[in-house]
């Protein structure tokens, strides 16, 4: 089994979880796309999506699933997301794809989080997939300083990229993340810094890992 085949076979697992009637939250990157394309073929018994990305919004719209608005949203049963990485409580590293900020707050709406990742995501400890950090283009510099003192890890701006939120990514390589709820924390209070991609205080609730022998579900060790 391919990668893709793996992520493809996660993504239409995801499918029983969906509540019909109901907004559905969208992650994004390719597990995610995976996802929205199983979505389509289930199109007509739910209400709409959020989304948490412009590029998501793109795809669903493409497929004629009604793009709604947080705002107008006031409950949400799933949000189905990838990830970078996840430990065996399903703290996750999120973000790669440059949309952390928007996958948060989609998150902390949703009453579960869905999480769907090939198996090579699965790690003992994480960090070795350098943690994303969006901030305000102006802190940067005192950013990155900030995390070098409290957490270690070297910050590297994350070139030519700009979030839908107009910020810019700081990647921190070289980290080994013990306590993620505690380095989430420590990030969160770092003026400047919009939204770190750990997802510790609020993490998956299940983890439908993609492995050549079939769908493995994982929850919170
Ligand atoms: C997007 O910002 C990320 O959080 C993605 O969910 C994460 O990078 C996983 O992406 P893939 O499914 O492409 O590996």
């Amino acid at each position: 089994m391919t990668q893709d085949e793996m992520k493809k076979a996660v993504a239409e697992a995801a499918l029983q979880y969906v509540v019909p009637g109901e907004i559905i939250g969208v992650g994004t990157g390719s597990t995610a796309n995976f996802f929205i394309d199983a979505l389509a073929s289930i199109k007509g018994q739910i209400k709409g999506a959020v989304a948490s990305s412009e590029a998501t919004a793109e795809r669903l719209r493409g497929h004629g699933i009604e793009v709604m608005d947080l705002n107008s949203v006031n409950s949400m049963s799933i949000y189905v997301d990838g990830a970078d990485e996840s430990n065996n409580q399903l703290h996750l590293i999120k973000g790669g794809g440059g949309a952390l900020t928007r996958e948060k707050i989609v998150a902390a709406v949703a009453d579960k989080f869905i999480c769907i990742a090939d198996e090579s995501k699965l790690v003992g400890v994480m960090g070795e997939f350098p943690l994303p950090v969006e901030v305000i283009p102006m802190a940067q510099s005192y950013v990155a300083r900030e995390i070098i003192k409290q957490i270690g890890g070297q910050p590297i701006l994350r070139e030519g990229f700009t979030t839908d939120n107009g910020n810019i990514i700081l990647d921190i390589k070289n980290l080994q993340i013990t306590e993620p709820a505690k380095t989430e924390q420590i990030l969160n209070n770092i003026v400047g810094v919009v939204t770190n991609g750990l997802f510790a205080l609020r993490p998956a609730d299940t983890l439908l890992l993609g492995t050549p022998n079939g769908v493995r579900t994982v929850n919170p060790a």
